[in-house]
């Protein structure tokens, strides 16, 4: 396994280009199956995940070609409707195919993601949806088997009890196919689901109300292949945010939309950073003193939780204490014992981290657990003294494109190295199930 050595405190300085975002990118690759033919999609982000997703997609016999951050896929043919447990171990995003494989041939045999370091990540409310929509679901041998009595998905009113953002793409995905109309109501608003409505919608799809709580569908006899570009990734933007904040640097991001970062964009400047923003740019200025920032993580327009890590890695800089509620996932604070082993004081309480700001951070050998406690270990050691060094790189690689290239070209003192097995013997653990 590889790792990242880090030797810190230097400001970064400069313009870090944004990607597309993995959690647009993801739903829309499996949402080219409700579509036979080609497509053509851009601004694809060059992901661990992405690429797991590109494999699923081939194995249900759909092979793709990526050129940079293009992707050419052609689905004429699907020859197996099955997403296979070594594939969603390594990402549960492959859940998605349930309703696409649902709606272009009537079965689907998915393995149950399972839980994973942030949670238990249910997927009931995906069932729930999918069902209402005349789909019959049997758990066995950890797989979902589904199908369709009649071939063919209904139109139905469906009520989530809980805004999950894949749930809503998921059922989003099935309905814009079923016969007749679809009513969702509570659903997710994240700016990763207009995405995929709006390419659904270039493909003949007929939705309204995408990015707020109700999506109206009429359901369509086919879709056709259309070109889409994926949106910036906002927690990438967010991350390269922190990384300027946090470091006393000046960085512009560019390729990036503001609006998608409203609740970053406020704490940052509680945080006291002073923000311009252009149509497609923000520019991140670190004040002298960082302030602390109380935050809590909502469903979208909320502070997204994705971005809960490195907030709180920024807060261990600041002038006094914040406190951060999780209120999203139910184990969303790993990174707090890594942040403390680089002098962090940060204490947990339930749903609840106390970071107590102000002590100086210095390197030393910590552990990702996951994708966004490993963003935020980065950032911190990018502001510690000495080197750190960041364990576990695979979870950065599912999220961060050229993560090193990025920080590097803004001044970054960073290197990726082979993990030495002598540095730290710690037990051995199964993969952590990809978030
Ligand atoms: C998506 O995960 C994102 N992943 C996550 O990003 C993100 O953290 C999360 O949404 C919340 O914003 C992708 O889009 C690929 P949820 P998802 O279903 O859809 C509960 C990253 O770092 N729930 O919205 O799996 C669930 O337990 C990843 O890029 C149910 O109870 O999250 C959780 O508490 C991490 N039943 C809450 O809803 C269900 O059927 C939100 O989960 C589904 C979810």
């Amino acid at each position: 396994m590889d790792k990242i050595v880090i030797r810190g405190g230097r400001p970064l300085n400069g313009t870090v280009p944004i990607s597309g975002a993995k959690n647009a990118a993801l739903p829309i690759l499996i949402a080219t199956l409700l579509a036979p033919g080609e497509h053509r999609l851009s601004n694809v982000p060059r992901l661990v995940d992405v690429s797991s997703m590109l494999s699923l997609l081939g194995r249900i016999g759909c092979p793709s070609l990526v050129h940079g951050n293009d992707v050419r896929l052609d689905t004429s043919r699907v020859s197996f409707c099955e997403a296979p447990y070594d594939l969603v171990r390594k990402m549960r995003a492959s859940v998605l195919a349930l309703g696409p494989l649902l709606a272009r041939c009537g079965e689907a045999h998915v393995s149950l993601p399972g839980g994973c370091a942030i949670g238990t990540r249910p997927i009931d409310q995906h069932l729930k949806g999918l069902e209402a929509l005349g789909a019959r679901f049997e758990l066995s041998g950890g797989y979902v088997h589904g199908h369709v009595d009649g071939g063919r998905l209904q139109g139905a009113h469906i009520q989530l009890d809980v805004p999950t953002v894949t749930g809503t793409e998921n059922i989003l995905m099935a309905a814009v196919l079923a016969k007749g109309e679809s009513r969702i109501e509570g659903v997710a608003r994240e700016p990763e689901i207009v995405d995929l409505a709006r390419y659904l919608q270039g493909m003949g799809a007929q939705i309204e109300g995408a990015g707020t709580d109700t999506l109206l569908v009429q359901g369509v006899d086919t879709l056709t292949p259309a070109p889409h570009s994926i949106l910036p990734d906002r927690i990438e933007a967010g991350t390269y945010l922190v990384a300027g904040a946090i470091t006393g640097g000046d960085l512009t991001l560019t390729g990036v939309r503001p609006d998608d970062l409203t609740p970053v964009l406020t704490a940052l400047r509680q945080a006291g950073c002073t923000l311009t923003l252009g149509s497609d740019t923000i520019r991140v200025q670190a004040p002298e003193r960082i302030s602390p920032v109380d935050l809590t993580t909502l469903p979208h327009p909320g502070f997204p939780t994705d971005m809960q890590a490195q907030l709180m890695a920024l807060m261990t800089m600041a002038d006094g204490e914040s406190h951060i509620t999780e209120t999203i996932f139910e184990n969303r604070f790993m990174h707090v014992p890594e942040l403390n082993r680089l002098g962090a004081r940060i204490s947990v309480d339930g749903n609840r981290a106390t970071v107590t700001g102000g002590l100086p951070l210095a390197g030393a050998t910590v552990m990702a657990t996951d994708l966004r406690a490993s963003a935020s270990l980065v950032l911190a050691g990018l502001a510690a003294s000495g080197e750190t060094e960041v364990l576990r790189l695979y979870h950065l690689d599912r999220g961060y494109e050229n993560l090193l290239e990025k920080l590097q070209a803004v001044g970054a003192d960073v290197s990726r190295t082979a993990d030495d097995p002598r540095v730290r013997q710690f037990p051995a653990k199964t993969d952590a199930q990809a978030v």
